[in-house]
């Protein structure tokens, strides 16, 4: 069966929230899923998925530097090598504070990232070019960011 990868950053759990709720919708699409923080997260595990999902927090208007520091080692994985990344599925997800903006520049920064080794992405319905929360997810962010899990698996089985 396919497997998806959801790779988080989270100091204060907003994005690990959404992150296992992308996972619920993405497990409830039919697809093994992973869910894991940056920390144990390793270049042989993106390796082995067919869709990458990637979610920070918003640090100043982009990723966080730890989520920064993992991607940049995905070097290794790039295309003419074992492992490359070209062709799997990437979307992304982030969490941001109130009102202070930066969100969107976020989710184009992991995007970008995934670009560069020649995935494929797939967007959020919602308007956003990934899924977004403000602060802590509430019901309707989660029920959201479950919907986007479904809907990136729906590309994974085309
Ligand atoms: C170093 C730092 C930089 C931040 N920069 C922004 C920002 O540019 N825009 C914003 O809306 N929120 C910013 N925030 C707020 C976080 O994005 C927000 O609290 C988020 O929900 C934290 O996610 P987490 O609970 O997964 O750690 C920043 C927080 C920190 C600690």
């Amino acid at each position: 069966m396919p497997k998806a990868l959801v790779v988080y950053d989270s100091e204060t759990g907003n994005t690990e929230k959404m992150a296992r709720a992308i996972g619920d919708g993405i497990k409830a699409a039919g697809l093994d899923v992973e869910v894991k923080h940056v920390d144990n997260t390793s270049l042989g595990d993106l390796a082995a998925a067919e869709a990458i999902v990637l979610g920070s927090p918003t640090y100043f208007s982009t990723m966080s530097g730890k989520m920064k520091a993992f991607f940049d080692k995905s070097i290794g994985l790039w295309p003419g090598k074992p492992g490359k990344l070209k062709d799997k599925i990437g979307a992304a997800f982030t969490s941001c504070g109130g009102g202070e903006g930066g969100n969107e520049t976020t989710l184009l920064s992991l995007i970008r990232a995934m670009l560069w080794h020649g995935m494929v992405i797939v967007g959020h319905q919602s308007g956003f070019s990934g899924a977004v929360s403000i602060g802590a997810p509430d019901e309707k962010r989660l029920a959201e960011c479950r919907q986007f899990g479904e809907r990136i698996a729906s590309f994974v089985k085309r």
